[in-house]
C-alpha cells in the first residue's frame, strides 16, 4: 500500500503531482511519501503487537535526515552498520539507546563513538570483535552492551548477494561457537550481554525461512539461559520482501503473528531491523527522457537517471516498474530504458513492454525507496539526485540536488 496514484491521468505523490515536483525541483529525482512511510511503519509496530518489541529501522535502506526524522518521531529505532549512519542518526533527533550497530567490520573509534552515545546494543559477529570490543570499554572505562550475531545457516532463497544467513557468509558467529563467546562475555567487567540476534538476507518472499531461523537462534537462548546467561533482547533482523513486480511475499501481519508467537512466551524483548519494507514503495524516482534510439531491432528510451542513481537494476538485476507521469492511449513497445552512463550495464529495465514515450515527458521508476539514493554515487561525474518528501500538499526538499562544486569537493590540484 502506497501513496503514488494517478488523478486524471496524472501520477501523484499524495496530493502532489510529479509534473509540479519536476518543473519546480528538475530531474532526476528521489520523491518519498510521508503517509506511506509513517503507514508502513505502524503496520509493522500493530502486526508486532503481540510482543514487547523495538522496530529499529535499517538506515542503510534510505538514510536521508529527514526520513529518519519521521520515523525516529514515530518511535523507531535504528540499525547502523557504521559511525555515519550513528551520526545521521543522532542528527535526525533518533535516539541512540534504541540503536544496534551491525556489521561485520567495525573499526575501533567507530565502536567508541556507539559507546560514547550509549547505545542499546553492539552486534558482534566474531570472537576478534569481542575482544577488540572489550578493548575500547576498558579503555573509555565502560561497559559494552553486547549481543552477538549468529548465523543459523538458514537458506533465505532470495538474491546471492543479499543472502546473509548461509554457511558460506560472511556474516554471524557460528552458532557451536557462540556458548563460549557468550561465556567469555559474561565474564567481563568490561562487557555487558544484553541479547541475541541474527539477520539472514534481504527481500526475502517466504515466511518459513524466518520462522526457522528464529526457532534455531531460540534453541540457542534456551542453552544459554540454562547456563545462567541472561538475555533481555532477540533481534530477528530485517528481510520481508515487497512486491517490485507482482511477487506475493510475507504480509507484515502474518510475519508479526508468526514471530511474536514465538518469541513472545520466552519473555524476549523483540528487535526486527526492517529497511525494505518500510521504505521501498515510499518512493518513486522521477526522471526525463533524454531521447530515443534504435540500433538494430533494439529501442532505447534514454533517461536522466542512470545506474549511478539507482544501481538496483544493474547490480542485482532488480526489475523497478516504470509508469509515465502522463498516462495516454498510445501503443506499447519492447524496450530497453538506460541512463547516459557509459557502461552497458546501466539500464533501469531491460526488455520492458512500455507505451511509447516521447522525449521530454517524465517518467516514474517505483519502489525506489530503499537502496535507491542510499547507494546512488557520482559515477561519470553525476551530481546525485535532488529527495523530496512529500506530505499531503506540503513538499520538504529533503536533499538538495548536487552541483558541480559538489563533484570535485575535497580534491585538490598539485602547487604548479
Ligand atoms: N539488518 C541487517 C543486519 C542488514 O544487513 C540489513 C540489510 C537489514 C537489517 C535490512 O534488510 P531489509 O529489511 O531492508 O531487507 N542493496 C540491496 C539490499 C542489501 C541489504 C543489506 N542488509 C538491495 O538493493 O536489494
Amino acid at each position: 500500500m502506497h501513496h503514488f496514484t494517478y488523478r486524471n491521468a496524472q501520477f501523484y505523490a499524495e496530493d502532489v503531482p510529479l509534473a509540479d515536483l519536476a518543473a519546480a525541483y528538475g530531474t532526476p529525482t528521489y520523491v518519498y511519501s510521508a503517509a506511506t512511510l509513517r503507514r508502513h511503519y505502524d503496520v509493522l509496530d500493530e502486526a508486532l503487537a503481540g510482543a514487547a518489541h523495538t522496530i529499529c529501522f535499517a538506515v542503510k535502506a534510505n538514510s536521508n535526515l529527514a526520513v529518519l526524522q519521521l520515523l525516529a518521531q514515530r518511535g523507531a529505532g535504528f540499525d547502523i552498520v557504521s559511525a555515519g549512519e550513528l551520526q545521521r542518526v543522532i542528527l535526525a533527533g533518533g535516539d541512540p539507546g534504541k540503536v544496534v550497530f551491525s556489521g561485520v567490520g567495525k573499526r575501533d573509534d567507530e565502536i567508541a563513538l556507539a559507546l560514547r552515545h550509549s547505545i542499546l546494543a553492539l552486534h558482534v559477529e566474531s570472537e576478534g570483535e569481542l575482544l577488540r570490543i572489550e578493548h575500547v570499554a576498558a579503555q573509555l572505562g565502560v561497559r559494552a552492551p553486547v549481543s552477538l550475531r549468529v548465523n543459523p545457516q538458514v537458506d533465505p532463497k532470495t538474491h546471492k548477494y543479499i543472502a546473509t544467513g548461509l554457511a558460506t557468509s560472511k556474516f554471524g558467529v557460528d552458532m557451536r561457537s557462540a556458548p563460549a563467546l557468550y561465556r567469555r562475555a559474561a565474564a567481563s567487567p568490561h562487557l555487558r550481554v544484553v541479547g541475541i540476534g541474527s539477520h539472514i538476507g534481504s527481500q526475502i518472499l517466504e515466511l518459513q525461512p524466518m520462522i526457522e531461523a528464529v526457532a534455531k537462534v531460540l534453541d540457542l537462548v534456551h542453552r544459554l539461559r540454562a547456563e545462567g546467561i541472561p538475555l533481555h533482547h532477540l533481534d530477528i533482523g530485517g528481510g520481508i520482501g515487497i512486491p517490485y513486480r507482482d511477487e506475493d511475499t510475507v504480509t507484515p501481519a502474518d510475519f508479526g503473528q508468526a514471530i511474536t508467537a514465538l518469541v513472545a512466551p520466552h519473555g524476549l524483548h523483540l528487535i526486527t531491523e526492517p529497511g525494505r519494507v518500510i521504505a521501498g514503495n515510499a518512493g518513486i524516482l522521477l526522471t526525463r527522457v533524454i531521447g530515443t534510439k534504435q540500433n538494430g531491432n533494439r529501442n532505447f528510451i534514454i533517461v536522466d537517471a542512470a545506474m549511478n542513481d539507482l544501481l538496483r537494476p544493474a547490480l542485482y538485476g532488480a526489475w523497478h516498474g516504470i509508469v509515465p507521469v502522463q498516462q495516454q492511449d498510445r501503443p506499447e513497445h519492447v524496450v530497453d530504458v538506460v541512463g547516459p552512463v557509459c557502461e552497458s550495464g546501466d539500464f533501469l529495465a531491460q526488455d520492458r513492454l512500455m507505451p511509447a514515450v516521447e522525449t521530454g515527458e517524465l517518467l516514474a521508476v517505483l519502489a525506489a525507496g530503499a537502496y535507491g539514493f542510499a547507494m546512488s554515487s557520482n559515477y561519470n561525474s553525476r551530481p546525485r539526485a535532488c529527495e523530496l518528501l512529500v506530505d499531503g500538499a506540503s513538499v520538504h526538499e529533503a536533499r538538495r540536488r548536487e552541483d558541480s562544486s559538489d563533484l570535485c569537493k575535497g580534491e585538490a590540484l598539485r602547487p604548479v
